[in-house]
């Protein structure tokens, strides 16, 4: 299950996250927000986080004006690691050397048809494990507010 939620700025890229994921074949639910009278992002963000970090939902997709609000605000919720993306590359690293579990988008920075090849690569990546595994170990370590330092 995929968890997307937006703002009234991010809904513009709902129909193109939604057509990505019935074209991959993943179930999806959706947090809202459903109109685009004015909202704030952090609510949103807020949904969409927990119910991936309690385990409801494996990833979640998020959208705002930016994708810099809505994706601070994620992350803001423990063991929530979203990824702020406007290209493929960062997309696809984002899940093989970070293991992002969420992925925030801005509707006002890039264009649909964008946006869809940054879902379709991110959906399709796995993360790659190995040294890259100690390091998502370390960032869990900063959000239980543990020290890395000796
Ligand atoms: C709303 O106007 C806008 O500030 C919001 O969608 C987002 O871009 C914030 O980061």
């Amino acid at each position: 299950m995929i968890a997307i939620g937006c703002d009234h700025a991010g809904i513009d890229l709902k129909p193109s996250v939604i057509e990505v994921l019935k074209e991959m074949g993943l179930p999806y639910k959706d947090f809202g927000t459903f109109s685009h009278d004015r909202v704030d992002y952090p609510v949103y963000g807020e949904l969409a986080a927990r119910a991936v970090a309690s385990g409801e939902c494996e990833r979640g997709i998020i959208m705002c004006g930016t994708g810099q609000g809505i994706g601070i605000a994620a992350n803001k919720v423990h063991g929530v690691r979203c990824a702020i993306c406007a290209d493929c590359y960062s997309a696809l690293m984002s899940r093989e050397h970070n293991d992002a579990n969420m992925i925030a988008l801005g509707a006002r920075v890039v264009g649909t048809e964008v946006a869809k090849m940054i879902l379709r690569t991110w959906l399709g990546a796995a993360f790659e494990g190995d040294r890259h595994a100690r390091r998502v170990g370390q960032i869990t370590k900063l959000d239980k507010g543990e020290t890395l330092q000796p």
